[in-house]
């Protein structure tokens, strides 16, 4: 086994190679500066491959009445007013470029017969905003930004495990990792970092990320260094995750199945969303379908399996196979079932990471100079509950805004830090885990916290639920000083379990504590003891180990934005 070190040095390094890493990667290429960008998983294969149904911005292609300002005002809405404005202004504002911007590196996109972007219904937009790719559009943007990358000879390593940040005097100066392959360690020195590693969802047992993605890796990151972390209990759990084979249960089924006429049953039958969202229906928003279809469970309405129905086989077969073809492979390839004949059996799913690292809206710098955040690693855009299709276009606009923001924090030094001391932190780190022989397993405590998660922090939570979860959280925490560490023949993905373990007991904390603070419901965030909104917690917790969870206030929404939000309405939540 290796136990070599390779040095590297750049401006400015980016961890997570999904669509936020490499846009922000993109822009500084761009702009001649040097960048290199690390991965866990190979690039193309990124967590943003994933991502199915659409990018929103206000084109106006099919509803001309659409605006930056109107696609402002439904994520405003729609956050239930923990968004925070000047976040989402930047973002509805400079949607239309993040798509111009695709465009520009050769993105593929539906089109109308005319030649126009084609846009669809997601749940909850006022408008035809959600611009697409079938359903794989993650998928398209991955491979288009991954090409631009390659062109301007960006730097990517795939299979590299960051381990630490380096930070001397609250200074960024670099990361410490391990190729999971090999086991070589890695110390590259940069002026900045770029934090892209995703969010926490992998952390609850249904979820519609893969093994190793989204396990808080962001959150330990971020939280080692000295930075923050900001409503990390705002998760959004997707109505439609399938529930067979277990090995892949929470694998999305997209919103564009209700996007395009698909229709939601119980187990007897009965089209259940006339009870919670009669006007709306399917297209109802994300937090209240997901509650709905909870309650229909729980309640004893569900099907056999504990799931409800999702039935698009009454629409026209091409529609299916062209707007929908990866939710119609999926379900042939992981149940043998014909979409274009039987309905799909799904239950909620944990999805999206609302909440993540503290960032100033304008620039998503963190509280580590040197350091930003972006992506699903960052907050601030989505508050209590996501619009679909917002994470995409997130992901473009903040990629580009981050990218300069690093370029011009480097040009800005006069000298480089360096501190020895944090380097020997980091190896040491690594050392003492390889060095460990205990007896209990990571992939048994990974699973322990999935439990957890899933039994006291899910779609419905309680004070006595989080307080449990929180015990179990510390007991687990205990028990990882008894791991044993066996990388073998085979790579070093055991070493890699560990840190993911580490960094997945970082967001279950952080995520039950500020659970536990926000005793209201809200969104995502329904807690049976506390059923109703509270307006004094129209605030974000912001959390950190050392000060716990802290109130933080959300300046006022600019008037041309206000005045076309509306109600911020709590019909359809029926939690009790
Ligand atoms: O259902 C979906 O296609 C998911 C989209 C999103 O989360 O933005």
């Amino acid at each position: 086994m290796s136990s070599t070190e390779r040095r590297l040095s750049t401006t400015v390094l980016v961890i997570g190679t999904g669509g936020s890493g490499l846009r922000a990667a993109i822009e500084l290429a761009e702009r001649g500066v040097d960048v290199i960008a690390v991965g866990k998983r190979p690039r193309l294969d990124a967590h943003t491959s994933l991502a199915a149904g659409g990018i929103n911005a206000a084109l106006g292609t099919m509803d001309p009445a659409d605006s930056w300002q109107q696609h402002a005002a439904d994520t405003i809405r729609e956050s239930y007013l923990l968004a925070h404005p000047h976040t989402v202004e930047v973002v509805a504002r400079g949607a239309e470029e993040g798509i111009r911007d695709l465009e520009r590196y050769g993105m593929t996109f539906a089109r109308e017969s005319d030649g126009r972007i084609s846009q669809r219904f997601f749940g909850a937009h006022t408008w035809r905003r959600t611009a697409f790719a079938g359903d794989y559009t993650g998928l398209e943007i991955q491979r288009t930004l991954v090409a631009r990358a390659e062109q301007l000879r960006v730097r990517i390593v795939d299979g590299i495990h960051i381990t630490r940040l380096l930070v001397a005097d609250n200074t960024v100066f670099g990361a410490y990792g391990f190729d999971v392959a090999d086991g070589t360690r890695y110390l590259v020195h940069a002026d900045a970092v770029i934090l892209a590693a995703g969010g926490h969802n992998r952390i609850w047992r249904r979820t519609s990320s893969r093994r190793d993605e989204n396990t808080g890796d962001s959150f330990r990151l971020a939280v080692d260094a000295g930075a923050r972390l900001r409503d990390a209990e705002l998760v959004q759990f997707h109505p439609s995750g399938i529930l067979q084979p277990e090995n892949a249960a929470g694998t999305l089924v997209s919103e564009a199945a209700r996007g395009e006429g698909g229709i939601l049953r119980n187990g007897l039958g009965e089209r259940f969303m006339q009870r919670y969202d009669p006007d709306r229906m399917e297209l109802s928003t994300r937090d209240r379908v997901a509650l709905a279809a909870y309650t229909e469970i729980t309640e004893g309405r569900g099907t056999e399996n504990g799931g409800v129905w999702l039935d698009v086989s009454h629409l026209p077969r091409e529609t299916i196979m062209q707007r929908l073809p990866r939710v119609y492979q999926t379900m042939m390839e992981l149940q043998m079932l014909d979409i274009t004949r039987d309905p799909i059996e799904i239950a909620p799913t944990a999805h999206y990471s609302m909440g993540g690292v503290w960032v100033r809206p304008e620039d998503h710098g963190t509280d580590v100079d040197g350091l930003y955040a972006v992506g699903e690693a960052a907050s601030g855009l989505h508050g209590a509950n996501r619009l679909g299709g917002n994470s995409l276009i997130e992901l473009l606009v903040y990629g580009r805004i981050v990218g300069r923001a690093a370029a011009d924090w480097s040009a800005s030094l006069t000298a480089q830090r360096r501190s020895p001391a944090a380097v020997s932190g980091a190896r040491a780190e690594v050392d003492a885990l390889l060095d460990s022989d205990g007896t209990e397993n990571v992939r048994a405590l990974q699973r322990a916290i999935r439990d957890t998660m899933t039994e006291h922090a899910g779609v419905v939570r309680h004070e006595t639920g989080l307080a449990a979860g929180l015990d179990d959280i510390a007991e687990i925490s205990e028990r990882l000083e008894h791991i044993g560490i066996h990388p073998d023949i085979a790579g070093y993905q055991d070493l890699a379990h560990a840190f993911d373990l580490k960094a997945s007991l970082v967001a279950a904390r952080a995520t039950l504590e500020s659970a536990r603070e926000r005793r209201e419901t809200r969104g995502c965030h329904n807690r049976s003891d506390h059923p109703d909104l509270d307006p004094s917690l129209q605030v974000n917790l912001v959390w950190s180990p050392s000060s716990g969870v802290v109130h933080e206030g959300i300046p006022p929404v600019p008037a041309e934005i206000s005045a076309l939000i509306g109600d911020v309405s709590t019909t359809g939540k029926l939690v009790e």
